[in-house]
């Protein structure tokens, strides 16, 4: 079954044709890679990288960050949007000095603990710095799965996200995995559901799921994942 082979395709197909050279990419650094997930919440790639590389020449690390008035961090966020992200950007900074010391925690569990920093955050920080199998499930990942899987339902309704995080765990890679193929397969879920398998226009015929995919078979990528219930 497509369970076994996910992991192992996915990583193949990262590694041809997913993204490699993002800023925060080729970095294992985890005060970048934490910036960079903030900021690219709900923000898209090409409007991150100016503000991303403007933060790091003036914060280079998190004691930079913590120091600085929050009125500094809030002119140089001015622009990107959803500002609470900034004052929590802040007070996370402050809160790994504080609490840790001023090292990010490496189980996703605690890093989930630090303002700013959800479940899927935590795992894709997790995974990318410190190659942990952790699992991401953002709104990429949820679309992918639902159309790859069948999986209905709306999946901001509890039970349906509950089974895409267990679903999401089960297709993990091995622990025998090492941390480079760890942060392929992350970034290798991002990249999937970023570039090919989109809302509006699903390029199906590049995907290396195409021939698994339960949405492709039954011609249903424009119903899943299923809409809001009205
Ligand atoms: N969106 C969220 N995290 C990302 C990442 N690491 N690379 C590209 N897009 C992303």
């Amino acid at each position: 079954p497509l369970h076994d082979a996910f992991a192992a395709r996915l990583i193949d197909w990262q590694r041809r044709h997913g993204r490699h050279d993002l800023p925060w990419q080729n970095t294992r650094d985890p005060y970048r890679i934490w910036l960079s997930e903030i900021m690219l919440q709900q923000t898209q790639v090409s409007t991150v990288i100016p503000y991303y590389a403007k933060f790091l020449a003036r914060f280079p690390d998190v004691a930079a960050l913590a120091s600085a008035s929050i009125d500094e961090v809030m002119a140089l966020w001015a622009g990107l949007g959803y500002y609470s992200r900034a004052r929590n950007l802040h007070r996370c900074a402050q809160a790994v000095m504080e609490r840790h010391g001023g090292v990010f925690p490496v189980e996703p569990e605690q890093l989930a603990e630090l303002p700013g920093i959800g479940r899927s955050t935590a795992a894709a920080i997790a995974s990318f710095a410190f190659g942990a199998r952790a699992t991401i499930l953002d709104g990429n990942v949820k679309r992918v799965l639902a159309r790859v899987f069948g999986i209905e339902g709306f999946p901001g309704e509890k039970r349906v996200e509950n089974a895409m995080w267990a679903l999401a765990g089960r297709l993990m890679p091995t622990s025998a995995a090492s941390n480079d193929d760890v942060s392929a397969y992350t970034q290798g879920l991002m990249d999937l559901g970023a570039t090919l398998c989109v809302r509006g226009k699903p390029e199906c015929g590049r995907c290396p799921f195409a021939v698994d995919c339960v949405a492709q078979a039954t011609g249903r990528q424009r119903e899943l994942p299923a809409a809001r219930p009205k």
